[in-house]
């Protein structure tokens, strides 16, 4: 039986998750409702984990303590999610699989801890356990984006310089691609599967020099936000993540590798937004267009498997999101639709040529609970054809987050996977899954 003593633990957690919860609505009544949830969809995400001082578990348990590093310019966060998942239909075999992802870190703020106008400071670290049931499913898309072997790594360590009006911005140290590129972190962050989660899954299958988190490498990122309609960036990365993706190296692989090649990485997003005025007269509603790029010259292997190897891999995206539909002019409520393409070249040595995602995101679909959300999503990667026997695997999800509190969301979600790995031989797989999602 695949749920036996398996099921045992998922209610075990279950309830000590029920239990933190009681604790945080207990610690919720004592302070004013102030959290900002979900985000304001037409602000800039600036890259990194949001940070809300009231928000969050020692928040509630430390008030004063937080508050206090805060205005001294230290400012903790952390956040931890745990995905349950079977699939109970289909894939290679059924099984049934826990795995979490804890991240946590502290962000300097050195214009107050030292008169250094705009600069800042950020050391964070994770901690991934579990099991992958990807590898059960057979699939090649990771049916969560938790999962990330079993170790306890470094993370990010950057300092990060603003100026001239906070428009240009500078971060250089040890960063993650994919905590700024090829995403919409209002939307993404809405879904389970790595299908949409964190990022387009078409740019980090095809390099691991597109590092997503917990993963980071050296390089420097370079950014403009002229104004509130245009975001530009661009980055230079070195040193292949995917060496130190080894559990036992623990992110420490710190080596400078200029011989092994450069990810270089440029993105432009333009997002409209109404006025106030226009909104409420001809109901004109925010959403935003990002066009990227990038280039790596790193050596690769053929995927045909001869053992030969080839250069320049490259790629070219574009995401795309609208509002369609409020209940009442500017409310956060409402329904968003995206989506997402890219294609990357070249085909002997990239796995997904081609792969396009999108989706609907309802938030508030229930006037009595405003910060819930239903997210809808379709996916579908095109291998490589030096891959034998492998051609088209697609992910259909549907999620709904239930917002509990400021500390935890859990996220109901049913995923039917079409053609695991690609492979006809395998059986269409149905996952039913839960994500516990708990702000530190
Ligand atoms: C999740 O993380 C916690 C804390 O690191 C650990 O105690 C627990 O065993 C983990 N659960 C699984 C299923 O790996
Ligand atoms: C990127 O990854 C490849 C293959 O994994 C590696 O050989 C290459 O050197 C890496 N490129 C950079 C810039 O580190
Ligand atoms: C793809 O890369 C391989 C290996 O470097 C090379 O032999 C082939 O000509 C390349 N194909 C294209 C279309 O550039």
């Amino acid at each position: 039986m695949w749920l036996s003593h398996r099921i045992t633990r998922a209610i075990a957690l279950a309830m000590m998750f029920a239990g933190s919860l009681a604790h945080a609505e207990e610690y919720l009544e004592t302070e004013e409702s102030v959290h900002s949830h979900p985000t304001v969809m037409d602000a800039w995400f600036n890259g990194k984990a949001e940070v809300y001082i009231q928000d969050g578990l020692f928040a509630k348990v430390f008030p004063e303590l937080r508050r206090d590093f805060a205005e001294e310019g230290i400012i903790a966060y952390g956040w931890s999610m745990t995905a349950l998942q079977g699939n109970p239909v289909g894939g290679r075999d059924q099984d049934f699989q826990f795995t979490n992802l804890t991240d946590f870190g502290v962000d300097f703020d050195l214009e107050t801890i030292a008169g250094i106008e705009g600069l800042s400071a950020r050391i964070s670290g994770s901690s991934a356990s579990g099991n992958d049931l990807t590898e059960d499913v057979g699939a090649t898309i990771p049916v969560n984006a938790v999962f990330s072997g079993d170790s306890t790594r470094f993370f990010e360590m950057y300092l990060e310089q603003e100026w001239g009006d906070e428009q240009w911005n500078l971060r250089v140290g040890r960063l993650a691609v994919g905590w700024e590129y090829g995403l919409d972190y209002d939307v993404f962050t809405n879904y389970l599967s790595a299908a949409y989660r964190l990022n387009v899954f078409g740019l980090d299958a095809n390099t691991p020099n597109f590092s997503v988190i917990p993963f980071a490498n050296w390089g420097a990122r370079l950014r403009w936000t002229p104004n509130e309609n245009w975001k530009l960036q661009a980055s230079f990365m070195n040193g292949s993540p995917q060496d130190f993706a080894d559990d036992n190296l623990h992110g420490l692989e710190f080596d400078f590798q200029p011989g092994r090649g450069s990810f270089l990485i440029a993105e432009g997003t333009y997002q409209w937004s109404a006025t106030e005025q226009q909104r409420r007269s001809s109901g004109r509603l925010p959403g935003r267009i990002t066009l990227g790029t990038y280039f790596d010259t790193g050596e690769f292997d053929h995927l045909d498997g001869s053992g030969r190897t080839g250069r320049d891999v490259g790629s070219v995206y574009g995401i795309v999101r609208q509002k369609v539909w409020e209940p009442e002019p500017l409310t956060d409520r409402g329904v968003h639709v995206w989506s997402a393409v890219t294609h990357a070249w070249n085909e002997s040595l990239v796995t997904f040529p081609w792969y396009v995602n999108g989706g609907l995101l309802w938030f508030g679909p229930l006037e009595s609970r405003q910060h819930d959300n239903l997210a809808l999503g379709f996916a579908n990667g095109w291998f490589s054809d030096s891959l034998q026997g492998q051609s088209t695997e697609s992910v259909l999800s549907a999620s709904y987050t239930f917002y509990i509190n400021d500390v935890l969301d859990i996220t109901p979600n049913v995923q039917y996977v079409v053609q695991p790995g690609g492979r006809s031989n395998t059986d269409d797989a149905l996952i039913l899954g839960v994500l516990f999602y708990l702000t530190l």
